[in-house]
């Protein structure tokens, strides 16, 4: 049957471009904006096998749906009914089981990214600025990057309201309406709401944290870049809610430094 064998061996050349192209566009072509945090190239990482994964499964399927299209196609001499078809025990297997074992493959994947990312650590124990125990604080992510310098954290408290942030030195005894950071250090945020849930999501940072009333969450991230990032609220919280956002601005150390003192009320360096 050298029939069968050339069907074969057409559908594993085509199977292979499929998997090489998927390949090729997930490591050639960056849909995200830049990455400006430690979290966001663990975050990419995880985004690119998931893009692989579905163009593997867009291109596959436009494939199968272009090819049906044309070879099941109705001839000119067809007039009756296609024959009934129904159920298909071991096709229904492979697509159970192939979808199973690919979403328990990103299930411990994105496990493993999130604990990457300080997602799963402890927070009462990394923050200084959480003093009595008395406060209840909801998880958040917290990198723990190779112990850095736990004591030059910046501490910067985030309120949050309808619909603005507003930015807390507490060492500078200042509030700010920009986020000021200086470029790679370890900055630590304790963020409240005043009224209603808002998020608090730097995309170029791959961070997002939700900001709950009653309830402080913490941030940690450590900038990795100079520039100007929008700070956005990613939750639906009012009439303006498109319109809450702010900008957060990484400086190189003594520009940070020059911004602090003109805007601190006491002689603190960082
Ligand atoms: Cu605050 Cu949406």
């Amino acid at each position: 049957m050298p029939k069968l064998l050339n069907k074969n061996y057409y559908l594993i050349l085509i199977i292979s471009a499929v998997f090489g192209i998927s390949f090729w566009i997930g490591f050639n072509v960056n849909l995200l904006p830049p990455e400006a945090s430690i979290n966001a190239p663990i975050y990419d990482e995880l985004f690119k096998i998931l893009f692989i994964i579905g163009l593997i499964i867009f291109i596959g399927m436009t494939i199968a749906v272009i090819y049906s299209l044309f070879k099941f196609r109705k001839r000119k001499d067809q007039f009756g009914d296609g024959i009934a078809l129904e159920g298909n025990l071991s096709l229904e297997i492979v697509w159970t089981i192939i979808p199973s074992i690919i979403v328990l493959i990103i299930g411990l994947y994105s496990y493993n990214i999130y604990d990457r990312m300080g997602g799963m650590k402890e927070l009462n124990h990394s923050h200084e600025m959480i003093d009595s125990s008395t406060e209840k604080i909801w998880a958040g992510i917290s990198q723990a990057s190779n112990n850095e310098v736990a004591s030059n954290n910046l501490s910067v408290e985030v309120s949050a309201m309808q619909f603005a942030f507003l930015f807390n030195y507490p060492k500078g005894e200042f509030i700010s309406g920009e986020l000021h950071v200086p470029v790679d250090h370890k900055v630590s945020m304790k963020m409240e709401s005043k009224d209603v849930i808002h998020a608090f999501w730097v995309p170029e940072f791959r961070i997002k944290q939700d900001i709950i009333p009653g309830q402080p969450t913490i941030l940690n991230f450590t900038p990795t870049k100079v520039g100007k990032y929008p700070i956005i609220c990613a939750e639906l919280c009012g009439p303006y809610h498109g319109g809450m956002r702010a900008s957060i601005i990484v400086e190189e150390e003594s520009d940070y430094k020059d911004w602090f003192n003109k805007n601190t009320k006491t002689e603190v360096s960082l």
